[in-house]
């Protein structure tokens, strides 16, 4: 694959010894790294959701990893395999919806596995495979989305899929910004409740790269379709079976029925590491609730009358994908043949 410079901001920086990381929850207002020098740190970091978006937490994982070997190889202990298998076992426990963590860490492995005679420059050498090649797919997604979208009036995305939720460059929004460098196409964002993503993150990225963005709530998509103002929803993913469903954030759902009701093709971007080969369909995806204190507001805490239901990621059944598009190519026809033969992994 070409090499790609991080284009952008960008959300992980590796020091040489510790693994900062931007945190994303105080975005807009305050541009601030944590720092962390152990995997358990990495781990959190992935579980508040400092860092966040499927690619991102799997990269994120590879340095969780590159930090356990440093600190259980090189302070010379003679179970560091052990105790970097337990860091891997902690970090998979952070967060249970995207594929992209389990794939980081699985990549990983082999660090323990193979006889190196420097593990820990091992590890960072994987880990900086996986930072480098996901920026490189998202190049590539970006040139193969935007060759579909090119005669696109008006697109509409949702969450944040840009350079913060990826190695850098972006998913989804790695092709809205192909697609804007060749035709200034409308661009609408969800601001995608609960969590904003798409408010906080979304808006801001196209705002740094002065690309102009409209934000809508989550609930006025339904009207935006009808003015006929957009042609594509655009979106990226956080685990895609084999039959072609895809998991992504909370909403996403919606949009797809609401499109399929407009008239509005709808287009996933994800890189091939967010296809499980082990699901055949979307049912098998485990859905994660986080908890109701992110939905509601801190008066009702205590309130017996009041709770909140907050799963934070829905499955969009196949058929109502136009298309799904990869670094490898683009899947067409997914009823008919799920994510297809060119997947094969
Ligand atoms: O819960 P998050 O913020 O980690 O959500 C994941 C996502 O960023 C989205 O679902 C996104 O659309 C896919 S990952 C680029």
């Amino acid at each position: 694959m070409t090499s790609h410079k991080p284009s952008g901001v960008q959300a992980l920086q590796w020091t040489g010894k510790t693994l900062k990381v931007l945190d994303q929850r105080q975005l807009p207002d305050t541009f601030i790294y944590d720092e962390y020098d152990t995997a358990a740190g990495v781990a959190e970091a992935i579980a508040t959701m400092r860092v966040r978006g499927a690619p991102a937490i799997g990269i994120a994982a590879a340095y969780g990893v590159v930090l356990s070997v440093i600190h259980h190889y090189e302070t010379g202990s003679e179970h560091w395999q052990q105790q970097v298998l337990a860091d891997i076992e902690m970090l998979a426990n952070s967060r249970p919806t995207a594929v992209n963590l389990f794939w980081a860490l699985d990549r990983m492995k082999p660090v323990l596995a193979e006889a190196h005679e420097n593990p820990s420059v091992a590890a960072l050498s994987y880990a900086e495979k996986i930072h480098a090649d996901d920026i490189a797919a998202n190049h590539k997604m970006g040139k193969f989305g935007a060759d579909i979208l090119a005669n696109a009036k008006g697109i509409l995305t949702h969450c944040n899929t840009g350079a913060l939720a990826t190695g850098g460059y972006g998913t989804a929004l790695g092709v809205i910004r192909s697609v804007y460098a060749r035709n200034p196409v409308l661009i609408y964002a969800g601001e995608t409740r609960p969590w904003l993503q798409g408010q906080r993150l979304t808006v801001w990225e196209l705002a740094q790269d002065k690309i102009p963005v409209t934000l809508i709530a989550d609930s006025a998509a339904a009207w935006l379709m009808k003015s006929g103002a957009i042609d594509w929803v655009v979106v990226g993913a956080d685990r895609i079976a084999l039959n072609g469903d895809v998991a992504n954030k909370i909403g996403t759902y919606s949009l797809a029925v609401l499109a399929k009701q407009h008239g509005v093709k709808m287009m996933v971007v994800a890189p091939t590491s967010t296809i499980d080969a082990n699901m055949k369909s979307g049912d098998e995806i485990e859905i994660e609730q986080r908890q109701q204190s992110e939905l509601l507001p801190a008066c009702y805490k205590d309130n017996a009358y009041v709770s909140a239901w907050n799963p934070v990621f829905d499955v969009t059944p196949a058929e109502l994908i136009s298309a799904i598009v990869t670094e490898r190519g683009v899947a067409l026809n997914l009823a008919e043949t799920g994510i297809g033969e060119l997947f094969t992994l």
